[in-house]
């Protein structure tokens, strides 16, 4: 048996995470068929015409399954994010990344255990700016819809009911955005109300990020808007390593898209320097979804062989082991634990 899997290396440093998560991959032992698109965002602009072209939506909807690496989106002008663009076309509308601590990576805290759940097709990514030109003045909608917070609540209270994780926190900022951010803690409380065996609390967002780096043991599940979410999976990440080591993936009732939470970082792209721990544990989430768990345990275990032995770190961990050394290395601590 083999997996068909839509496979985007995207740009930046992604080919190269890319390249150490497939020698990883193998070294499970299982199977997959790799549905590879190499132009998204600017490659696929010049080559076809447009930044995410139909050719790979409607691949992902055919395996259903994709493992993404970073695309860069040009800042404060061009074309729209593609990352945006492909979670709102699928619908992906939950936005899981998990930062806990991983055994043999020295952070100010052994202990977070943290999964924040960030809703992913709506709120001020929602897309609609306009510009007034005539009085200079720029507006974006934040929209948040009933539907759209329901279904990122009771995704996250269902992940916390089947993980064993008891409290979950809605994030918000209801005291000042009253309509939008006050629908979605008013619904974070309805829905709250269904599941008795969970804690339930709230915070204010700027509060939430002190809370967070002064005593993130407090909090397991996180459940938020878009914006927020994703300023709050960067400040989790630095509790726990830093971007090269955070996990993330995008699901949605139909598709599900595997993608870590750091970006396409060009200030390292193209040397080979690269932390691959962080699309190498999203790896580790897709084969848990696939159902590998013993694969999926093969490659953590490896991780914490690898961080404790301390030996074999890239430059973010304060090593100089190469992006693809490392994956080596990696590779045959996997092996080991799979024989
Ligand atoms: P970034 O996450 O790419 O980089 C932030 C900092 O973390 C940089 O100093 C970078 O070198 C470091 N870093 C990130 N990943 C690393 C890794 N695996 N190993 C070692 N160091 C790592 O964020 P930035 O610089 O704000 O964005 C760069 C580009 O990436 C932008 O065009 C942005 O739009 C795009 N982006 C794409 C995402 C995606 O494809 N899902 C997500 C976030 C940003
Ligand atoms: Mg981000």
């Amino acid at each position: 048996m083999s997996y068909r899997i839509t496979l985007l290396p995207g740009d930046g440093i992604g080919p190269e995470v890319t390249e150490a998560t497939l020698t990883v991959l193998e070294a499970t032992g299982i199977s997959f068929v790799w549905v590879r698109h190499d132009e998204l965002g600017t490659a696929a602009l010049e080559k076809f015409g447009t930044p995410l072209p139909d050719h790979i939506l409607d691949s992902i909807r055919e395996t259903k399954v994709a493992l993404k690496a970073p695309v860069t989106t040009p800042v404060g002008k061009g074309f729209r994010s593609v990352n945006v663009q492909l979670r709102q076309k699928l619908d992906l509308y939950a936005n899981v990344r998990p930062c806990k601590s991983l055994p043999g990576i020295q952070t100010p805290f052994d202990d977070v255990d943290l999964i924040i759940f960030r809703e992913n097709t709506e709120g001020l990514y929602s897309g609609m700016e306009t510009y007034d030109e005539k009085h200079d003045i720029a507006d974006s909608i934040a929209r948040i819809s009933r539907s759209g917070s329901e279904r990122i609540v009771r995704f996250c209270f269902e992940y916390a009911e089947t993980h064993n994780y008891e409290l979950i926190t809605a994030v918000h900022k209801a005291n000042i955005l009253k309509l939008t951010s006050g629908m979605f803690l008013d619904i974070a409380h309805e829905i709250s109300a269904s599941y008795p065996s969970l804690t339930f609390n709230d915070r204010i967002i700027d509060n939430m990020c002190m809370q967070l780096v002064t005593r993130p043991q407090d909090y397991r599940c996180i459940v938020t808007t878009n914006l927020f979410g994703d300023i709050l999976s960067d400040l989790a990440a630095g509790l726990v390593g830093g971007l090269g080591v955070v996990a993330g993936a995008n699901i949605g009732d139909e598709y599900a898209v595997f993608e870590a939470v750091h970006g396409s970082a060009p200030d390292i792209a193209g040397r080979d320097i690269a932390n691959p721990t962080a699309l190498i544990r999203t790896a580790e989430m897709m084969l848990r979804h696939l159902g590998e768990n013993a694969a999926a345990d093969a490659v953590y275990d490896g991780l914490v062989d690898v961080y404790t032995e301390g030996k074999y770190l890239t430059a973010d961990m304060g090593g100089s082991i190469r992006t693809m050394e490392f994956a080596d290395r990696l590779a045959d601590r996997v092996r080991i634990h799979l024989s």
